[in-house]
Formats: C-alpha cells, structure tokens, sequence
C-alpha cells in the first residue's frame, strides 16, 4: 500500500510505466492491470484512460466518472464514440443515474466534495459531512460481478481493517458505529446483533425457531437446502424496479425499499400497503391471528379495513434490542399509561401470549393481555 502516499507526479509516472509491464505485487493499481468487471480489455479498450483521462491523474471519486458509461444512453454513446468503451454486441450497462434521481436514494448526485481519498470508515469525527459515492461502495479496479465487494476494506479492529465478505458489512462502514450517524437514523450492527432478543436474520439464523407466517422457501432454520433461513438488507433495500439494476442506489418507495410498506398510523390494510412484509410472511396468515389473536383487530381496525395501524407501530424490521418478535413501539403513535409504563411483556415462544402496558389512540392498556 505504501504506494498510495506517493504524490500524484509519481503516480502519473507510474501509471506510464506500468502501461509497459507489470510490476509483481497484489494491488491492480500497481499492476497496472486492470482486474474483474473493468479488466476485458475488449470492451474498455483504453484501460486505465476510461476514467484516469489524459495527464490528469487524479479522479477525485465524484460520480461523473463513473456515470459516463453507467448513466443515461446518451453519455453511454459519447464514451463509444471516443473510443472509450466498445460495444461488442453483449454490453448490457443500466442506468445508474435514473435510479439516484428517484426520490430515496443514497446522496451520490447531491453531494459533492465531501469523499477522501483513503479515507477510513467508519467516520470518527462527530461533525464529518455525511457522504456516499459510487467508489465508497465498489472498488473498480478490481469489482468482479460475483464478487461484488473484492477490494473493499470494512470494520476496523484496533488498527486491522477487515475485507468486507457480505453485503451488511458495506453497509456498516456508514450505517453502523458512524460517529456522524443523523439524529433520526440509528445503528444497524446494534439492531441486527445476534445477541439481541429479536432480529431479522441478516448476521445469522434468527432466534425465533417457529414463525408461523413465513412462506416457502422462508424458514426459520434451515433444514433442506431450498430452504432460505437467512436474508440480507437486498431482500428489502433496493430499486423499485424487479428489473432494475441490483443494489441500494434508489427507489420510489419510501425507506428505499424494494416494495412498498406503510408506515403511517389510520390507514388501509391491503396487499399493497404491507407488500414488504407479505413479501416472506403470508397475509392471511397474519390477518387470520395465527400468531397473535389482535393482529387482524390492529392491522385492520374496526371499520372494516379502513383505519388500521401500521406493522411499523409494533415491529421494528431490524431488530429488537428490548424484545422478542421484533417488538419496538412507534411512539409517535404509541404513548405511556397512566401509570406511566410503556412495555411488552411476553411469555415465551409456545405460549401466544403476552401483555402490554400503554396508551394508543386513548386506550389504556395496563396491561391489556393475550
Ligand atoms: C473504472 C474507472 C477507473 C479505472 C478504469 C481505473 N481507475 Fe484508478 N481510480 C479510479 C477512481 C474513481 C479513483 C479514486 C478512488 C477514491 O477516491 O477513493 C482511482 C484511484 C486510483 C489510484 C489512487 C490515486 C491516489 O492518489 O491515491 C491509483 C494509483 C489508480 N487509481 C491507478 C489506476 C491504474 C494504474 C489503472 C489502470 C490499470 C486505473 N487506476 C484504472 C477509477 C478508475
Ligand atoms: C468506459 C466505461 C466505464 C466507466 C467509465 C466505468 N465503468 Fe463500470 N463497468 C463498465 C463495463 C463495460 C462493465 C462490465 C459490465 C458487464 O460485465 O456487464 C462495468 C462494470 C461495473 C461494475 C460491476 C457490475 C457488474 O455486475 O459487473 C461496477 C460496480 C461498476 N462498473 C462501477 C463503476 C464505477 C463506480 C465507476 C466510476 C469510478 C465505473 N464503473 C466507471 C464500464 C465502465
Ligand atoms: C459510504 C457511506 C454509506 C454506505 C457504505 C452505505 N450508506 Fe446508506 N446512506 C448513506 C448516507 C450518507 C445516507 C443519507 C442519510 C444519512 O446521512 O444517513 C444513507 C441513507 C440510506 C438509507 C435511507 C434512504 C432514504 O431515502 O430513506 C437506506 C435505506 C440506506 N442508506 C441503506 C444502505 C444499505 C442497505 C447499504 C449497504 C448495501 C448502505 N446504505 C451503505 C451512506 C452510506
Ligand atoms: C426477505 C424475507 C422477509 C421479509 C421481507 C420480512 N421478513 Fe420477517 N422474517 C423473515 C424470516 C426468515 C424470519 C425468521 C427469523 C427467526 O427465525 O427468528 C422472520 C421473522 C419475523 C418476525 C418474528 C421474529 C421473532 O424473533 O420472533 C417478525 C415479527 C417479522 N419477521 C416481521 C416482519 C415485518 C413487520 C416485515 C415487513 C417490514 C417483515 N418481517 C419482512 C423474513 C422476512
Ligand atoms: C426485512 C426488511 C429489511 C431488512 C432485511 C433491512 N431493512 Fe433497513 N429498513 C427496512 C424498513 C421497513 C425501513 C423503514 C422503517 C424504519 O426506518 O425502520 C428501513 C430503514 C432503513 C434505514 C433508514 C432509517 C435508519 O434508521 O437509518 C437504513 C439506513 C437501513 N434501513 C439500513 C439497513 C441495512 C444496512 C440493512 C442490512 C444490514 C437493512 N436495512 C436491512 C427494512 C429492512
Ligand atoms: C451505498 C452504496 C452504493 C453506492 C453509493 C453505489 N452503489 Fe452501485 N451497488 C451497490 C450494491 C450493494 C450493489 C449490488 C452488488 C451485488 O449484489 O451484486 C451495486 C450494484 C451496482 C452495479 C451492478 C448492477 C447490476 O444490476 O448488476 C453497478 C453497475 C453499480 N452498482 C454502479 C454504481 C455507480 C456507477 C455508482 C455511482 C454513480 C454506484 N453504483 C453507487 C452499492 C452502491
Ligand atoms: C398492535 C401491535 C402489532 C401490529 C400492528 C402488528 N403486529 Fe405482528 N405481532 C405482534 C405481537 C404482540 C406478536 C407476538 C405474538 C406472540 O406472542 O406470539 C407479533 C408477531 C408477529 C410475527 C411472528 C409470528 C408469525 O406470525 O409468524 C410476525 C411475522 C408479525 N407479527 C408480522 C406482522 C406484520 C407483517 C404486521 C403488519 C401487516 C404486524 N405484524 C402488525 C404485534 C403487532
């Protein structure tokens, strides 16, 4: 690595040289040979050039390098017609930049100069401007299709960086032990830690060993090998669009979710509003109170369907540092008895019964039981 405090003379010259042969060492940069998605040399013909253009070495990580061939057909166009990429027949590049216009996306267009070079995340300074660009999430000179995240570097122990392996690992250089984590977003390792009472099972098989909802091939443990005990932030983060191109750049939905979910309080229930959720747990299921006896009474309300609360009311989809089943309390819907306590008491997996203690749209439950 120590090449990468050279100053950018040297780097030029090295980027010259290494046109003319290769240097042995494990980095692609060094090499300077280009390896994985970027490396056939009959499609990005002009190798390094296709984003380090002219003498110009130094590309500062904003996105306008990169959306030259993953943007829109027309940018795509001009990079054929400098002779930058070549169109052999099976190019099949989507448009990244459609997909960071919807409304919830990850801030790559927005926000600009912010990104280091080698720089360390998880960010350690409080008042860091919060950031995401396309080479925070994929190393490009080695990006493989298969292996989405090779060269990507992850946590930090002490002083050693791991190589990121699974996806939630990205995903927590920002979204994790962030010291400039925003206000109203919280930390996604402490929500999906296995320790936890409750969680989706992201960072391993969840806790919960018979979930009556889940549909094939969901499972809570697997058994067979079609069986899917394990899910990742993709099952629900994603493009809005089942064709669309893979990954968290932006969606209609809010949340950045791949289906749609409801999380306002006094609303319809219909397949639609919940889609998320009945994507992996049958509706009917959940509507005929196959788990809990008042799912049906709280999800559709009592004027048949039409002022419902929302899954988000009582579940968290990460996970539950005080509960089992996922329970957190919306408490902008959900407020404290009058006896000022706000909890869930349950008692144990077999049992379907529990207790909870608060106050919602002015009923008392203190406790009110199952
Ligand atoms: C697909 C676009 C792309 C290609 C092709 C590419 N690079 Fe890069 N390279 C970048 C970007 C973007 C950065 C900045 C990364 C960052 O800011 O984190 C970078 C950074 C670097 C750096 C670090 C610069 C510094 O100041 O630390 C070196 C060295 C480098 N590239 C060498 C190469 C060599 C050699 C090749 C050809 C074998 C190559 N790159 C091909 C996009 C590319
Ligand atoms: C000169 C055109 C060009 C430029 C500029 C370019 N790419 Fe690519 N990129 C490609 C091609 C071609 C592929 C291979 C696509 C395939 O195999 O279907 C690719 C593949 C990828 C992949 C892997 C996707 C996959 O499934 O194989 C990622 C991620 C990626 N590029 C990100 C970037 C980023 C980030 C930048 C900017 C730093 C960038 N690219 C700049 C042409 C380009
Ligand atoms: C390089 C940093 C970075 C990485 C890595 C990252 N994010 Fe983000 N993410 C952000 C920033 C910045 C925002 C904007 C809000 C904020 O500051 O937290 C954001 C917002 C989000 C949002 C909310 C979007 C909305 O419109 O409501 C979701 C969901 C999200 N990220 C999921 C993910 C997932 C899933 C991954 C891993 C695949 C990931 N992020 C990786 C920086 C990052
Ligand atoms: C991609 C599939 C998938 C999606 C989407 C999904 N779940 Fe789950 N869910 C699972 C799996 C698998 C389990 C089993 C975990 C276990 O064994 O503890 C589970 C378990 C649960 C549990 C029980 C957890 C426990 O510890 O008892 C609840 C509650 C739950 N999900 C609610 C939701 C809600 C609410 C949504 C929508 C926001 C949702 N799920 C979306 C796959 C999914
Ligand atoms: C079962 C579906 C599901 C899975 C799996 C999931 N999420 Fe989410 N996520 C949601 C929903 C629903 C929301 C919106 C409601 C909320 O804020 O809790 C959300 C909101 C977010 C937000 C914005 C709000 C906040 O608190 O920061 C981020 C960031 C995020 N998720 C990151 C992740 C990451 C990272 C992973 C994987 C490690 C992941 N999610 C896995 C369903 C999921
Ligand atoms: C917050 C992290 C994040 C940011 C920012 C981001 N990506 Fe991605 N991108 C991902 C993830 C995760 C995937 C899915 C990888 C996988 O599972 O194969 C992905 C997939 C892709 C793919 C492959 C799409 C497919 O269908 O195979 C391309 C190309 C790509 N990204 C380019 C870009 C470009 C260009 C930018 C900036 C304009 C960018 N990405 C910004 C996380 C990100
Ligand atoms: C009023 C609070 C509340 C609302 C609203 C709610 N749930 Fe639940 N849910 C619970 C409780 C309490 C349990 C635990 C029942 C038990 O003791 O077994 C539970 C259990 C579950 C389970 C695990 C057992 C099973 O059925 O597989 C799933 C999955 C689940 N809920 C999904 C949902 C979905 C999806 C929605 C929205 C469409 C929703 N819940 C709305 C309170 C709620």
């Amino acid at each position: 690595m120590k090449i990468l405090a050279l100053p950018k003379i040297l780097i030029v010259l090295l980027l010259m040289v290494s046109c003319l042969f290769a240097v042995t060492s494990v980095s692609a940069r060094q090499e300077g040979k280009l390896q994985g998605s970027h490396g056939d040399s009959s499609v990005m013909s002009k190798s390094c050039r296709a984003c380090h253009k002219g003498m110009n070495m130094s590309v500062n990580g904003e996105e306008g390098t990169c959306l030259a061939c993953h943007g829109d057909s027309t940018a795509r166009a001009g990079m054929i017609e400098a002779g930058f990429l070549k169109d052999t027949g099976n190019l099949n590049l989507t448009d990244i930049a459609s997909e960071l216009s919807k409304p919830y996306n990850h801030p790559v267009l927005t926000i600009r100069g912010v990104h280091r070079q080698r720089e360390r995340l998880p960010e350690d300074v409080v008042n860091a401007a919060r950031h995401a660009e396309c080479v925070d999430c994929h190393e490009v000179h080695v990006v493989e299709k298969d292996n989405p995240y090779r060269g990507l570097k992850g946590r930090r122990v002490g002083n050693f960086i791991t190589d990121i392996a699974e996806e939630y690992e990205l995903c927590y250089r920002c979204h994790s032990e962030s010291a400039n984590l925003p206000g109203n977003f919280t930390n996604k390792h402490e929500e999906f830690k296995t320790t936890n009472p409750s969680f989706h099972p992201v960072e391993g098989e969840g806790k919960n060993t018979f979930v009556i909802s889940l549909k094939d091939p969901y499972v809570a443990q697997k058994q067979k090998p079609k069986d899917i005990s394990q899910i990742s932030c993709n099952d629900c983060h994603g493009s809005d669009d089942p064709n669309g191109p893979k990954g968290p750049h932006g969606s209609n939905y809010p949340g950045l979710l791949v289906l749609s979910y409801q999380m306002d309080d006094e609303r319809s229930e219909s397949a639609q509003a919940y889609a998320l959720c009945y994507k992996c747990h049958d509706r009917v299921s959940i509507l005929s109170n196959e788990s809990f006896q008042y799912h049906s009474l709280h999800i559709e309300g009592q004027l048949g369907g039409q002022n419902g609360t929302s899954c988000f009311t009582c579940h968290d989809a990460h996970g539950s540092s005080q509960y089992p089943y996922l329970i957190k309390f919306n408490e902008d819907v959900v407020s404290k008895n009058a006896d000022g306590k706000l909890k869930y008491e349950a008692q144990g997996y077999s049992a379907r019964h529990g207790a909870c203690y608060l106050n919602c749209h002015g009923v008392e439950h203190n406790p009110l039981k199952y």
